[in-house]
């Protein structure tokens, strides 16, 4: 693990990675991020639902990219160790893929351990880093990954976190251009498309506790993709992707899902 120091977990705010955790049952949350989750869930009786959706994308992705020849990822904005964790997906099918997981929030620090748990040591690694900065994330990563060979970059409902005064697609396009061809951009993201009123409310829910979500249209979705390939289906909504590499979320197609997913090939 690199980048360790004393945690600084801030409990009266909440976090995206703790109200994530919240959303998926788990127990590493604090009272202001149950708090956000309830409003969130008066708001969106599905978001339980919609977080466990997004989690199944990350599954049947990572599997994908694992049986089709990517042996290196790299997962930013990883969240909190929830199992099955990206390095147990690709490790049951490729046994010595490499993983480096990253995210900014201390608390997924505090559980880093968890997230390498099962894994000889320098396959997997944990590093604390910002997407912002992403010079000091790849400088960590290559200790791990072999920046020679395919890399799956995996930002699983992260981009939305990142505002365009941030340099989203930017950022992304940067991480991209140090990867060889034969890598893969792996991405969900949310969207106000299909229910412009609610998203509405839940971004300024987010903002009231501190959060500033960056909801993308479509277009600005697969503007993420611009100079790849993408794999079929392309951008679509996130049930849409592949559902044929997993199993349905129970109640996932029972209304819209307000998010897109997609994998792109650098060529
Ligand atoms: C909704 S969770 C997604 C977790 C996991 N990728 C998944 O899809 O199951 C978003 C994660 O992104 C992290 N995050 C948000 N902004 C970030 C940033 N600027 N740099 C790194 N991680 C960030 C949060 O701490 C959180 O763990």
């Amino acid at each position: 693990m690199t980048g360790q120091g004393p945690l600084n977990i801030d409990t009266s705010r909440p976090h995206p990675a703790r109200t994530y955790d919240w959303f998926l049952g788990g127990k590493d949350n604090y009272p202001v991020d149950e708090e956000l989750g309830r409003k969130m869930l008066a708001l969106e009786p599905r978001v339980q639902v919609l977080a466990r959706v997004n989690r199944a994308f990350m599954h049947r992705a990572t599997r994908w990219l694992a049986e089709n020849g990517v042996r290196q990822f790299l997962d930013i904005g990883a969240g909190i160790p929830t199992e099955p964790n990206l390095h147990q997906i690709a490790q049951r099918v490729v046994p010595e893929a490499r993983v480096v997981y990253c995210d900014n929030d201390p608390i997924v620090l505090a559980h880093a351990a968890a997230l390498l748990r099962g894994t000889p040591e320098g396959v997997t690694e944990y590093v604390q880093g910002d997407v912002r900065d992403p010079g000091s994330i790849m400088e960590a990563a290559r200790k791990v990954l072999d920046f020679n060979e395919p890399v799956a970059l995996s930002l699983v409902a992260l981009l939305h976190f990142v505002t365009d005064e941030d340099g989203a697609h930017e950022l992304v396009e940067r991480l991209m251009s140090e990867l060889p061809a034969g890598s893969h951009l792996v991405l969900s993201h949310a969207t106000a498309d299909f229910t412009p009123e609610t998203a509405k409310e839940a971004t300024a829910t987010y903002k009231a506790g501190g959060i500033t979500l960056a909801l993308r249209s479509r277009d600005e979705v697969a503007r993420f993709f611009e100079n790849l390939e993408l794999v079929e289906p392309g951008v679509s909504q996130v049930t849409d992707w592949h559902p044929e590499l997993g199993e349905p979320v129970p109640g996932q197609d029972d209304d819209v899902v307000p998010g897109y997913a997609a994998v792109g090939r650098k060529l």
